[in-house]
């Protein structure tokens, strides 16, 4: 692999590999010493235009539990804030010896250009409304293991996962169609039209407005953020009338059979998409979401910068 810029970057064989790995990942994570030599001598930049909790505070994790140096920048306290442009940004810590670059930036398309400057791999950790293929990958991991936990193996085929929400403003929808095409998976958006992207007719999901027929049929439902900071103009007339239309309320939670995982990316707006009843039940995978995180980015630079063969062996 060379960089993560789209999960449509990762052919099946790659995400099954990268999942695998992230498990015998997942295994150290439960250990008290966390440490693995398999990146010492490595360094890792994380580049934070855009704010973030759970994929800085992951990606900082996993570099250090694989013994990389990792080092965190963000715009605000860089030179980027006295008006450095963010190619000179990138040349000038390239040249450092930067070996890996995780990027998030508000513009979709950043990262890409990113690459395209630097000699380091880089990650892409969100850009704009365009991707967040690892946050895929770790929603991957965490449905799979809920599939295994039910005891019906770990394959996506077939899978019924519903992504309900702000389809508009959102790259993690992008990321999970794209990744769910290579798994098999069946995915069907839901959003009021007002926040459909346009072309989403051609991305090979079934698109609904009726979140309550769509809900009887989920082995998944992942409830997305409304991406508030990203709304100019009305998209719908109150949160209260979204949440009465489209949020995972106490009223269809009760609906859902406990065997239904429910996911969401975070953060999440608690009485807006989805109520505390679900993201608090047991067959809620918000925080397995949040574990698999690191155990997926320990997987992800481990495939980028730590020589795993062909089969991901450790
Ligand atoms: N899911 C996600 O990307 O969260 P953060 O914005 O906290 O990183």
């Amino acid at each position: 692999m060379k960089g993560l810029l789209s999960a449509a970057d990762l052919n099946a064989h790659e995400i099954e590999s990268i999942l695998d790995v992230a498990e015998e990942m997942h295994t150290i994570q439960q250990r008290p010493v966390k440490k693995l030599p398999a990146l010492r001598g490595r360094t890792i930049v994380n580049l934070f235009f855009e704010d973030s909790t759970r994929t800085r505070t992951s990606f900082e994790i996993a570099g250090k539990w694989l013994s990389a140096d990792t080092i965190n920048v963000s715009a605000k306290g860089s030179s980027v804030s006295k008006g450095e442009s963010m190619r000179d940004t990138m040349m000038t810590l390239d040249s450092m010896g930067v070996d890996a670059f995780v990027i998030r930036h508000s513009s979709s398309g950043a990262v890409a250009q990113a690459a395209s400057w630097v000699k380091a791999q880089c990650i892409n950790a969100g850009d704009g409304q365009h991707e967040h293929p690892t946050q895929a990958l770790l929603d991957a991991f965490a449905m799979r293991q809920h599939f295994r936990t039910l005891g019906e193996g770990g394959s996506f085929a077939g899978k019924r996962i519903a992504i309900v929400g702000d389809l508009l403003h959102s790259r993690v929808v992008r990321s999970n169609v794209l990744l769910q095409r290579t798994l098999g998976g069946k995915v069907t958006l839901v959003a009021p039209p007002t926040l459909l992207p346009m072309g989403v007719d051609t991305w090979g999901c079934e698109v609904s407005s009726d979140f309550d027929a769509v809900l009887d049929e989920a082995d998944i439902v992942m409830m997305l953020r409304v991406q508030r900071e990203r709304m100019s103009g009305g998209f719908f007339p109150t949160a209260r009338e979204y949440a009465a239309s489209y949020g995972l309320t106490e009223e269809r939670f009760a609906r859902l059979s406990p065997t239904v995982g429910i996911c969401h990316p975070g953060p999440m707006n608690r009485g807006v998409e989805i109520s505390s009843a679900a993201a608090d039940a047991i067959n809620s995978l918000v925080l397995d979401q949040v574990s698999a995180g690191v155990a997926v980015r320990m997987s992800v630079l481990y495939h980028l910068l730590g020589g795993a063969d062909e089969e991901g062996q450790l």
